[in-house]
């Protein structure tokens, strides 16, 4: 499968997605059992995941999203990701935090100490994919659906250069 400029190779099936999925929901519902969780997940890259994953939870919960913006921060701090289109108030909610793909962590990493400033009563984290190999930061997930070797992938909500995220399948680079 060619994509821009790069050969693709089918890498997970859609079958074995859907099969992960429900686990993951049936998890979170036996864990969640009273919590009424509310949801917030990571655009763009989440959307498909959360999708189906919601589906798959059968206990009373909200869900809203949110996006991930980078700056230059002040001094030598570098990049900095900052969320912004939070409306739903965190404070005393039991938070899930559903993204794609945890990679090197650093945008998660701040995620969760924004989130963490609103005083939820608890935060779990839930990623489609962890490449544990590029991780930097020490990230306590719950629920995760694949952990992958450095494969550089695409589909079902991941992207290379904007394109791929409809594909139903997960897709490596090959070579
Ligand atoms: P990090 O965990 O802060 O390094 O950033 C994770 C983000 O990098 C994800 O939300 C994706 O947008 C992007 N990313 C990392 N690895 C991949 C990949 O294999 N395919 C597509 N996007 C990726
Ligand atoms: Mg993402």
């Amino acid at each position: 499968m060619k994509v821009q400029d790069k050969e693709f190779e089918i890498f997970i099936s859609r079958d074995n997605i859907a099969k992960r999925i429900k686990e993951l929901g049936a998890a979170i519902s036996e864990d969640y059992k009273e919590l009424n969780p509310l949801f917030i997940v990571v655009l763009n890259g989440g959307f498909m995941f959360a999708s189906d994953l919601l589906k798959e939870v059968d206990v009373p919960c909200r869900l809203t999203f949110i996006k991930v913006s980078s700056y230059q921060g002040i001094a030598s701090t570098g990049i900095v990701k900052k969320i912004f289109g939070l409306e739903e108030d965190v404070k005393g909610q039991h938070v899930i935090v559903v993204d794609d793909i945890i990679d090197t962590g650093l945008t998660m990493k701040e995620v969760l100490e924004e989130l963490n400033q609103k005083e939820p009563a608890s935060i779990n984290l839930a990623s489609f994919i962890l490449k544990p190999d590029s991780l930097c930061h020490p990230l306590e997930m719950k629920y995760i659906g694949y952990t992958i070797p450095n494969h550089f992938i695409l589909g079902y909500g991941l992207d290379y250069e904007g394109f791929g995220r409809n594909f139903k399948d997960i897709y490596r680079l090959k070579g």
